[in-house]
This record gives structure tokens, C-alpha cells and sequence, in this order.
């Protein structure tokens, strides 16, 4: 797959998915503009290539706004393929729903949600334009099924951002624009999610990769790869999709 001078905007680039994804575009020739919260791990995603980097909390619409805006000016035109990566727990943990907070419920959606809209809000004028564009959104497989993380907002967030996919599709697609989902399995992209699984008993550990057919956990790299696919040429005729990477799992 070559993108070799392709405008490629990854939100949430500091690690995990959004290092792999950012890296993989920048090694196969694209321009790439990475931003996170998180600014000595987004000079670690840039280090040793071009990728451009900017760190700003995306929970702010106007600096989300402002972001997509500077890569538009410094590239001289278009987002081509723009990657909604940023979202997550927010540092939570599943607990009873009545014991859930405002500001943990909109803390979630502020990110995983809000943040994605804004961004494509902004990114989208210029790609209909140019009649030509690519969004892939990270969702989950929480974003079609409950979520191990018994966490209600991360679930409805996630499946939120799969609407919001499907909505996109049909109105940008009309100006060439594809929209789809990469919906990634559970993958150890931090030390608390691998805190998490190291505490799980050798039982729950062997059922959880039992009902994953290929029997192993995923790598950020499987999530890039799903990703770079559906921005490549070769996926000009999927649009409002949800690829689940999860080894298969059921
Ligand atoms: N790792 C998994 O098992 C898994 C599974 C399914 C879906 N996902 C989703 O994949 C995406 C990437 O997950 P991950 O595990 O690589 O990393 P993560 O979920 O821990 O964090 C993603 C990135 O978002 C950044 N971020 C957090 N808050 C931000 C803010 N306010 N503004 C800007 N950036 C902010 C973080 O610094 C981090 O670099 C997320 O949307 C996550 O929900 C992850």
C-alpha cells in the first residue's frame, strides 16, 4: 500500500493504536499530522520520521477545530484520510450505573464521542471539495456488543461513534468520502490494561483467548494494518462498515 504524498490527520498518536497507525502511514510515504493530550508520547510517535505533531486536550472543540484548520494550511489542502483514533476509559472502572456520576458519564462522551464529531466536522468541508476523502473511526467491540470494562458510557459511546459512521457514509458519500469503522478486540496498549489482564487468573485468561479463534490477544499493529487497509485504494467501495480485528472472536 503506497500513500506517498497523501494529507493524513491521526488523532490520539501518543501510543497504542494511534503510534502503530501514524507510523505505518508515515513509512508508506504519507504526510502525516498526529495530535494527543499526551506530548513527550506523541514526540516518541514522531521520533526518527516526519510525522508532525501538536498537543492539545481534543476535548476542546474550537482547539480540535483549529488543529484540522493548521493541517489543512501547512499541507495546502485537503485531510485525505483522516483517523478518529482518540477515546478510551478515561482512567475509569465499571461500577453499578447508579453509582456513575455526570461528569464520568460526559467525560467519556466528551472524547470517545464529541471529540470525533468535531473533528470531522471540520475536516469535512474541505474533503467535499476536493470530491475525494477517507474517515476511519476506532471504535470497539464494544461498539455492537456490551463491553468487558463494565463500563455503560464506554459502551454507548463506542456504539454511538458506529452511528455516527453509518450516518456519515450515506451524507458524505455522495462526494466521493468513505466512511467506516476499524472495531478492535481487547489489545494490552497500556500498563493498566495490562495490569488488568495480569491480575486475571490463569482460568479466565485461558477462557478469554479460547473464544478468540485465532487464540491470542491483538497488537496495535493489527489495528493499523485494518486501518491503513480501509484507507487504501483498495477499499474505494466500502462505505458505513464496522471490520471488527479481534482474532475472531464471537
Ligand atoms: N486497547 C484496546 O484493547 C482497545 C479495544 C477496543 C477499542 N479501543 C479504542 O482504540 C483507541 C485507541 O486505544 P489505545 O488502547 O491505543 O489507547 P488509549 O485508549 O489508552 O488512548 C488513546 C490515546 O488518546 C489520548 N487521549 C486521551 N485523552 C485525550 C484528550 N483529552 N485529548 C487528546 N488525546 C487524548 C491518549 O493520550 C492516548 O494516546 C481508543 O479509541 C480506544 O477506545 C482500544
Amino acid at each position: 500500500m503506497d500513500f506517498t504524498g497523501r494529507t493524513v490527520a491521526v488523532t490520539g498518536a501518543a501510543m497504542g493504536f494511534g503510534r502503530a497507525i501514524a507510523r505505518s502511514f508515515a513509512e508508506r510515504g504519507a504526510r502525516v499530522f498526529a495530535c494527543d493530550i499526551d506530548a513527550a508520547g506523541l514526540a516518541g510517535t514522531a521520533s526518527g520520521t516526519s510525522i508532525v505533531t501538536d498537543a492539545f486536550d481534543l476535548t476542546d472543540r474550537a482547539r480540535a477545530a483549529a488543529w484540522v484548520r493548521g493541517v489543512e494550511a501547512a499541507s495546502g489542502g485537503p485531510i485525505q484520510v483522516l483517523v478518529n483514533n482518540a477515546g478510551g476509559m478515561r482512567g475509569q472502572h465499571g461500577k453499578p450505573v447508579e453509582a456513575v456520576s455526570d461528569e464520568e458519564w460526559d467525560a467519556i462522551f466528551a472524547l470517545n464521542v464529541d471529540a470525533t464529531f468535531a473533528v470531522t466536522r471540520a475536516a469535512a468541508p474541505a474533503m467535499k471539495a476536493a470530491r475525494r476523502g477517507r474517515i476511519v473511526n476506532i471504535s470497539s467491540g464494544a461498539a455492537f456488543r456490551p463491553s468487558r470494562t463494565r463500563i455503560q458510557a464506554y459502551c454507548s459511546s463506542k456504539h454511538a461513534v458506529l452511528g455516527l459512521t453509518r450516518q456519515l457514509a450515506m451524507e458524505l458519500g455522495p462526494f466521493g468520502i468513505t466512511v467506516n469503522t476499524v472495531a478492535p478486540g481487547l489489545v494490552l496498549t497500556d500498563a493498566d490494561k495490562q495490569a488488568t489482564w495480569d491480575a486475571m487468573s490463569a482460568e479466565r485468561q485461558a477462557f478469554a483467548l479460547g473464544n478468540i479463534a485465532l487464540g491470542r490477544l491483538g497488537e496495535a499493529q493489527d489495528i493499523a494494518d485494518a486501518t491503513l487497509f480501509l484507507a487504501s485504494d483498495m477499499a474505494k467501495f466500502i462505505s458505513g462498515q464496522m471490520l471488527p480485528v479481534n482474532g475472531g472472536s464471537f
